[in-house]
C-alpha cells in the first residue's frame, strides 16, 4: 500500500468505526493532514490535541539520554538501565513482582496485544463509550463482538450497565480511569469493589494513562488488586505526565501467568527487542523523579482552574476533569475547528454522540490565554 492509499484506508476504517458508535482515537479526522505536516514543528503551533506534558521531559531525562546515547550501537540488555532493571523498579513501586510487568512501546502496544489476545476468536469485549478505545477498535478488526456502553448522564463510566452486558462469551471488560475524553474518574472504593466482583466473571483491564494527575494517585490505582490475585490488568504510560510521548514507552501490569503468556506470544521474550535503550533509561529516571511529577501535577491544576474560569466567563458547559485535558461544549464544532486551525491551534473533538464538544489539552498559560483571546466575542458561542 502506498502512503496515499494507506492514509485513505486509515480514514475509511476510522469512519467505519465512527458509524459503529465506537470512538475514534484522536484527532486524525479533524485535522487537515497537509496543514499539520506543514506546521507541526513550528513554535507558533499550539499542540492542544494529544494530552502531552508541555513542561517535559524533565532535566534528569535530558541528562540520562546524554549519558547513554553513546552506546546506542548496542542492544540495551545487561546495562544498569535495561528492561530488567525497569521491570524491577516498577514491580518494587507497585508492590508486585517483575513477572507481573510487561513493557511496551507506549501503552498502545500492550493495549493492541490485549485486543489480539482476548478478541481474535469472536469473543465479546465490553468497552465504555466514549473512551480512548484502542482495544475496541482493534478487536473489532479481528472479528470480536465489541459492546460499547455509553457513559451516564454525569459522563461517568456506567459500571452497572457494563456489568449487565457480561455474557458467557465475554473475554474482557475495559475501563479507563480517569477516562479520556471526559476526564471523569470513578470513586476508588467503588471501582475496586466493581473490579473485584467482575474479575471473577471476566478479565478486567483498567487504563490508567492519566492517573498521575490525581492527588494521592497511588491510592487510586487498581494495581494492588493484582497482588490480591484478581484477574485484572492495568496499563500505564510515560507519555503523559512524564513527558516522554515521543520515546514510546509504557507498561501493563497483570497476573504472572497471563503476563508470561502474552510476553511469550507477542515478544517471544526476546530481551533485545524490549523498548529502546533511551526510553528505558528515561523511564527509570522518571520513576525516581517525584519532584517533576509534583511540579507537573500542580501546574496542571493551576492551568485547569484558569481554564474553568474562562469557560465560566463564556457561559460554556464543561466537565470537571481529573486529567490534563478538559472536555467542553463549543456549541458549533465546525466554527470552533475553523477558528482553531486558522490560529494554528491543533485540536481534538467533534466525536460521535457529542459532536459539538471539544477536548483541549492543558498547555501553557500562554496557550490557554491565546485560545480564549481568539474565542471571545464569537457569535456562535
Ligand atoms: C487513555 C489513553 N490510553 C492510552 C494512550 C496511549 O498512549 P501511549 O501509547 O503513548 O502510551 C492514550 C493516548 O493518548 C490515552 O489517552
Amino acid at each position: 500500500m502506498d502512503t496515499t492509499n494507506r492514509r485513505q484506508w486509515l480514514k475509511n476504517s476510522l469512519a467505519a468505526s465512527a458509524t459503529l458508535s465506537l470512538f475514534p482515537l484522536n484527532a486524525f479526522s479533524e485535522i487537515n493532514e497537509d496543514y499539520y505536516r506543514e506546521h507541526n514543528n513550528k513554535s507558533t503551533v499550539r499542540r492542544l490535541l494529544y494530552n502531552e506534558n508541555h513542561l517535559g521531559p524533565s532535566k534528569n531525562v535530558e541528562n540520562i539520554i546524554k549519558q547513554v546515547i553513546f552506546r546506542s550501537n548496542r542492544y540495551s540488555t545487561f546495562y544498569e538501565y535495561d528492561a530488567k532493571a525497569l521491570k524491577q523498579l516498577i514491580a518494587k513501586q507497585e508492590g508486585l513482582k517483575p513477572e507481573n510487568v510487561l513493557l511496551g512501546h507506549g501503552s498502545f502496544e500492550p493495549l493492541i496485544w490485549t485486543a489480539t489476545h482476548f478478541g481474535s476468536k469472536g469473543e465479546q469485549i465490553i468497552v465504555p463509550s466514549p473512551t480512548f478505545d484502542v482495544i475496541g477498535l482493534f478487536a473489532r478488526k479481528l472479528g470480536a463482538n465489541v459492546t460499547p456502553v455509553e457513559v451516564d448522564s454525569d459522563f461517568r463510566m456506567n459500571l452497572t450497565e457494563m456489568e449487565s452486558k457480561i455474557s458467557s462469551k465475554t473475554s474482557l471488560l475495559t475501563l479507563c480511569n480517569p477516562n479520556n475524553p471526559t476526564g471523569t474518574a470513578i470513586e476508588t472504593e467503588r471501582l475496586k469493589s466493581f473490579c473485584r466482583l467482575v474479575s471473577d466473571k471476566t478479565t478486567v483491564l483498567v487504563d490508567e494513562a492519566y492517573i498521575h494527575f490525581m492527588d494521592s494517585w497511588r491510592n487510586k490505582s487498581m494495581a494492588p488488586l493484582i497482588a490480591e490475585g484478581k484477574n485484572v490488568l492495568v496499563t500505564r504510560t510515560f507519555s503523559k505526565i512524564y513527558g516522554l510521548a515521543g520515546l514510546r514507552i509504557g507498561f501493563m501490569l497483570g497476573p504472572e501467568s497471563l503476563i508470561a503468556e502474552m510476553e511469550d506470544k507477542f515478544t517471544l521474550g526476546f530481551p533485545g527487542n524490549m523498548p529502546n535503550s533511551l526510553s528505558v533509561a528515561s523511564a527509570i529516571i522518571s520513576l525516581k523523579d517525584d519532584a517533576f511529577l509534583e511540579t507537573s501535577k500542580n501546574n496542571n491544576i493551576k492551568i485547569r482552574n484558569a481554564f474553568y474560569n474562562e469557560l465560566d466567563k463564556l457561559g460554556l458547559n464543561y466537565i470537571r476533569s481529573e486529567a490534563n485535558f478538559i472536555y467542553f461544549d463549543v456549541k458549533n464544532f465546525k466554527a470552533y475547528k475553523e477558528l482553531m486551525l486558522k490560529n494554528k491551534i491543533l485540536l481534538a473533538g467533534g466525536w460521535p454522540t457529542k459532536s459539538n464538544w471539544a477536548r483541549v489539552t492543558m498547555g501553557s498559560e500562554d496557550d490557554i490565554g491565546f485560545l480564549f483571546d481568539k474565542m471571545k466575542g464569537k457569535k456562535w458561542l
